[in-house]
């Protein structure tokens, strides 16, 4: 069984995962700081993680439960999605993480084959989801050079003219790998031109609570739109896997596709992980906006850190947790710097080209207490003012 020929070319074929690769560049450098990871540097609330100590001694969490999601959290989501999201029409399927959800997602509505649009610089692993699902024909547009909001007039442009019509339109607000935001005139916009088109639009507000400077996430809702969402950052619940799908309620048969794929992935998400889900709720979005408005600074100081590549260079961090930053013209090979700076100044970035905008590069500042970040911010500035005067020695 030595033979890559028993392989799937689907596997094969998709792109190598670029946390991994990171991990491995972290674990061979002693002392490296990592910008890298999309992480937050909290935990879930006290108040939740006291209640799921007890909760493990009960029988009910070590069974399966319903594969859409306990009762109990979908209608607690459901409230959410009314109050804060204003969607009403949607239905929620919880999922292990937002991750899945988007796997779910291209696995109901798009055939091996069909064609998608996502846009540049994109969330790697949506772009892996579609290779590993067959959908290989994955056009890229463009976004705005100054903002990088998604460029509507691409959009209308290339669902007119590509035949058969691409099956799904995706978008991340805010984004990663940048961290723009996607106003809600635009997000509108979008919108239409998917539905003039008959093309699905995805959405992953997986950073739907972490915007800056008095900007305010909104969600759209209609018959083509579905909504991802997850726990992970926003709760500090990124290893106990919980996100979850709103999908549109009206849309028949899609409520029973997501359950087929659902029960042959997870089956359900770990329920603990759902409990925890539910207490976490309680503490609610203040709390989460309580621990984000510390995030302000931890981006002030790696904007700073950033100086050396010039005023225009960085771009994007109106929401999530990232700036975008564009290498010097001469370094085209992102992961080249990458390497250097995590072996020569111990601080590690994510390569923009693993997010299709090679030349740059992905900063994440989320992951560090203030008095860390400040450690890598000056690592990291100290890295870059040697690149742009001296070059990679
Ligand atoms: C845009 C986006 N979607 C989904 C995910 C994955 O989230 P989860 O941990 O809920 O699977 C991430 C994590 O970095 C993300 O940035």
């Amino acid at each position: 069984m030595g033979s890559k020929g028993m392989l799937s070319r689907r596997a094969m074929d998709t792109d190598s995962p670029v946390m991994v690769q990171i991990q491995e560049l972290l674990k061979g450098v002693k002392g490296a700081v990592s910008l890298a990871q999309g992480v937050v540097y909290w935990q879930p609330p006290k108040s939740a993680l006291e209640k799921v100590r007890e909760l493990v001694w009960e029988p009910s969490v070590s069974r399966y439960g319903a594969d859409e999601g306990l009762p109990e959290l979908r209608e607690a989501l459901t409230k959410k999605l009314l109050e804060e999201n204003k969607l009403c029409k949607s239905s929620v399927m919880v999922t292990a993480g937002a991750n899945q959800a988007f796997v779910n997602i291209v696995l109901a509505l798009c055939d091996a084959g069909d064609s998608v649009v996502m846009f540049a610089p994109y969330y790697f692993n949506s772009y892996m989801s579609f290779q590993m699902t067959g959908v290989t024909d994955i056009l890229v547009g463009p976004g705005d050079p100054d903002t990088l909001q998604p460029d509507a007039d691409w959009l209308e442009k290339t669902l007119r003219e590509s035949k058969p019509t691409p099956k799904l339109v995706t978008i991340v607000n805010p984004g990663n790998p940048s961290g723009t935001y996607i106003p809600e005139p635009l997000l509108k916009k979008i919108s239409d031109i998917c539905k003039n088109a008959g093309c699905w639009l995805v959405v992953d507000n997986t950073y739907e609570y972490f915007m800056y400077d008095g900007l305010k996430h909104s969600c759209i809702e209609a018959n083509h739109i579905v909504n991802i969402f997850s726990f992970s950052k926003a709760y500090g619940m990124m290893g106990w896997r919980v996100g979850y799908i709103a999908f549109p309620s009206e849309v028949e048969g899609i409520a029973q596709q997501l359950l087929k794929i659902q029960d042959n992935i997870p089956i359900c998400a770990s329920l603990i992980s759902q409990r925890l889900a539910l207490h976490a709720m309680e503490a609610g979005k203040q709390w989460v906006t309580d621990q984000v408005k510390d995030l302000v600074k931890n981006r002030e100081l790696l904007a700073d850190a950033l100086s050396p590549l010039g005023k225009d260079a960085v771009k994007g961090g109106e929401g999530a947790i990232y700036l975008w930053a564009k290498l010097p013209e001469k370094f085209v090979d992102d992961f080249k710097v990458v390497r250097w700076l995590a072996n020569k100044h111990g601080v590690v970035l994510v390569p923009g080209s693993s997010c299709g905008g090679p030349g740059y590069v992905r900063i994440s500042f989320g992951g560090l207490v203030e008095k860390d970040c400040r450690f890598a911010a000056e690592r990291l500035k100290r890295g870059l003012e040697e690149l742009v005067n001296d070059g990679m020695s």
